[in-house]
Formats: C-alpha cells, structure tokens, sequence
C-alpha cells in the first residue's frame, strides 16, 4: 500500500490526525522492514492500524484498559462519548478486520501492570496523560526500546501533561522533534 492510500485514512477527526499520520508515517519509512511497536492506549485504533498498515512486516502490540483504568476515558465520557469503555474491545477489533490488517496484537490491561519483556523499536505512548501515568508508562516501556529506537508521544502540549514530563524529565537525555503536537524522541 502507498503513502497515499494509507494517509487517507487518518482525517481531521481521526485520534492520529492527518500532519501526526505524516510525520509518523515518514519516520516508520526510515526504519527497518522487520521490527516491533508497541501502542499504548488503543482507543479507537486509529493509531494501530497507522501502524499496521505502514510496516505491515512489523508486530503491532496495542494495549487499553478500556475504562478500567487510567483517567482519559473519564473525559471523554463527560463528553458523553464512550468508545473508551468495554464495548470498545469487539468494535476496534472489527474495525482493524475491515482494514485487513493481521499484525496487530491486542493487549487489555492496565499498562503500568501488565507484564512486559520485549524490546521494542518504536513506543508510542498515548493513554492517561496525566503527569503521574505519563511517568509510569515511560519508566515502564522506554527501557525496552532499542538504542536507535523512536519514543513518541501524542497530545505533547500545553492541554494535558504529557509535554509537562517530558520537558521537565527527559530532555537532557533525548533529542525531540515535534509536529502538531506529536513529540518523536530519540536517545542523544
Ligand atoms: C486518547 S485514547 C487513545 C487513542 C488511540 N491511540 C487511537 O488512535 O485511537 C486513550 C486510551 O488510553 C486508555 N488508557 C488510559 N489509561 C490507561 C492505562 N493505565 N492502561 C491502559 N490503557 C489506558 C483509555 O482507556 C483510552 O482508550
């Protein structure tokens, strides 16, 4: 599948936006064609089948507590949304069958509590963006990234906590690009 054909799947009102598509879209291109990512917060899937579908050789695990845990899904559902709870499982999974994509990995969990032991090469986190889960789901996942590995980072800004932690915590130590509120780190 081209770039083209891919990207037209990420819209406006997609949880991966159209410029946060490209950018990760661009960077997965530049990596190998066999490897591993893990997604942390499924939601809706948008970001996993994004996955999915640009490195179709690579294993995709994606991990939600859908509502069980973490604090996001409260929002949303203030919103009177409720993708984020239960009912979410079969529905993001019929979702990735329409796309028919078969690398895709689902974990349901709590992140911070499910055992984990594979190094991976790209992490991309986007669950509780709160400053405490933020912490927990770095400290836990990013010592299993690669060494050339890519840690990215949805909703970096000003709304949510994720940039807060990252700035205070992690930039001595990574390099970061940042494009429409999509950090992509790498270790310096
Ligand atoms: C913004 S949504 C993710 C959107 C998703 N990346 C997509 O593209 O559709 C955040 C998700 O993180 C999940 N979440 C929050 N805290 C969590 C935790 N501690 N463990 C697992 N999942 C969590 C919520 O249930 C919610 O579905």
């Amino acid at each position: 599948m081209n770039k083209k054909e891919i990207l037209k799947h990420f819209l406006i009102t997609s949880m991966i936006g159209p410029i946060q598509a490209e950018f990760a879209y661009e960077k997965l291109m530049k990596m190998p064609e066999k490897g591993r990512l893990v997604d942390i917060g499924t939601g809706r899937g948008h970001s996993a089948l994004l996955f999915a579908l640009t490195k179709p050789k690579w294993t995709i695990y994606t991990i939600d507590g859908y509502g069980l845990y973490g604090t996001i899904q409260n929002v949303w559902n203030l919103q009177g949304k409720n993708e984020f709870n239960l009912s979410g499982i079969p529905a993001v999974r019929a979702f990735w069958q329409q796309h028919k994509v078969k690398n895709i990995i689902q974990v349901v969990g709590n992140s911070w509590e499910i055992g984990w032991e594979l190094p991976a090469d790209v992490i991309y986190i986007d669950a509780d963006h709160s400053y405490q889960a933020v912490e927990k789901d770095v400290k836990k996942f990013v010592p299993f990234l690669k060494e050339d590995g890519l840690l990215m980072l949805h909703d970096y800004n000003n709304t949510y906590q994720v940039k807060s932690y990252v700035d205070k915590n992690m930039l001595d130590d990574w390099d970061i690009e940042e494009k429409d509120c999509l950090a992509v780190l790498t270790r310096k």
